[in-house]
């Protein structure tokens, strides 16, 4: 009888997701392995909703954004009751590997089915956030802050005509990687990381001033969401107080967990869900997400992508020289 595994996709869609879910079924299928499909990640494992997957099943979707699989933020998982008969489940169909795609809820989730459930365990990072300790980028994240970008471009154009200062929140969670990112490419005047204080809103608006005296007519201000600072309208408000700007406000939602994978998601995407499917032949191996560091393929335990966020900080030096790109 030949090695069952499934796949599925879980959290917040991200592009590059079907690239993965391709790769994983035809390395699985090419190696002999019987793959499955569970739709609606966490919550379609609690309701048996799986599906056999066939090398046909997945053609012509590298390019597609979203995923084929479907995906939901699962609150069943987070009971005991709901992880219980996910394992039963997976036990009664005989799949003894499981590859899930998603960020660190899907991966706080595998970590409690280790309790109830014997077989192989193997999470890839996706998520637009790039918020996972253990590779360098998720899945997806290339494709957002390129889309972020392209929004910005154009907020740019009309920022200019109007000579106006906008403050663009992107996404991200708590974690800054998107804004960071985008405000370096897009040219941005200042960033609001997630981390700041009222004090960096004094120290933004004292920076936008000085900007305005130098010459600058028009702005972009990259926020990520989140902040201690509250939404982007408040903290446009708090900026005014401290500014003679009257500012614009634009929120890019969830914009950037749409459309087609850059072709570096596609090929990170590709490259791990081949990687996780050859780690599941080593029946030694479980509980790990596959990712790639300085371009080698690594193994991390589940449970260090989140507690170890802090040893893959924002660049300091993009951080160093954003005042300075302003001038
Ligand atoms: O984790 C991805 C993400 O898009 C975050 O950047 C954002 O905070 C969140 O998901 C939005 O979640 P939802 O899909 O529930 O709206």
């Amino acid at each position: 009888m030949s090695k069952k595994i499934a796949v599925f996709t879980s959290g917040g869609d991200a592009p590059g997701m079907n690239a993965a879910i391709r790769a994983a079924v035809r390395v699985a299928i090419a190696s002999g392995v019987e793959v499955y499909g569970i739709q609606r990640g966490l919550q379609g494992m609690i309701e048996d909703d799986i599906i056999p997957m066939d090398a046909r099943s997945v053609s012509n979707i590298i390019q597609r954004g979203g995923t084929i699989l479907h995906t939901a933020r699962s609150k069943d998982f987070m009971q005991v009751e709901g992880q219980k008969q996910a394992a039963k489940n997976l036990e009664a169909r005989g799949i003894s590997g499981i590859l899930g795609i998603g960020g660190d809820g899907t991966f706080h989730g595998l970590v409690e089915l280790e309790k109830f459930w014997k077989g192989q365990i193997i999470g890839l990072p996706g998520t637009i956030d790039n918020d996972l300790f253990g590779s360098d980028f998720t899945i997806g994240f290339d494709t957002a802050i390129n889309t972020a970008l392209d929004a910005i471009d154009k907020l740019r154009d009309t920022a200019d005509a109007h000579e106006r200062v906008f403050l663009v929140e992107v996404m991200g969670r708590w974690a800054g990687y998107i804004a960071l990112d985008v405000a370096i490419a897009g040219g941005a005047e200042q960033v609001l990381l997630p981390d700041g204080d009222e004090d960096e809103i004094i120290k933004v608006a004292k920076e936008v001033e000085l900007e305005k005296r130098r010459g600058k007519i028009s702005g972009i201000l990259v926020v990520s969401e989140r902040g201690k600072e509250g939404s982007v309208y408040e903290l446009a408000r708090k900026l005014e107080e401290h500014t003679s700007y009257k500012f614009k406000e634009t929120i890019l939602g969830h914009i950037q967990r749409g459309g087609s994978p850059t072709a570096r998601d596609r090929v990170l995407a590709t490259k791990l869900g081949a990687f996780g499917v050859k780690m599941l032949s080593d029946e030694r191996i479980s509980g790990v997400m596959a990712g790639e560091i300085a371009g080698n393929l690594t193994l991390t335990p589940l449970k260090e992508t989140w507690t170890r966020k802090k040893d893959k900080p924002l660049d300091p030096f993009l951080i160093e020289i954003i005042d300075a790109l302003a001038i």
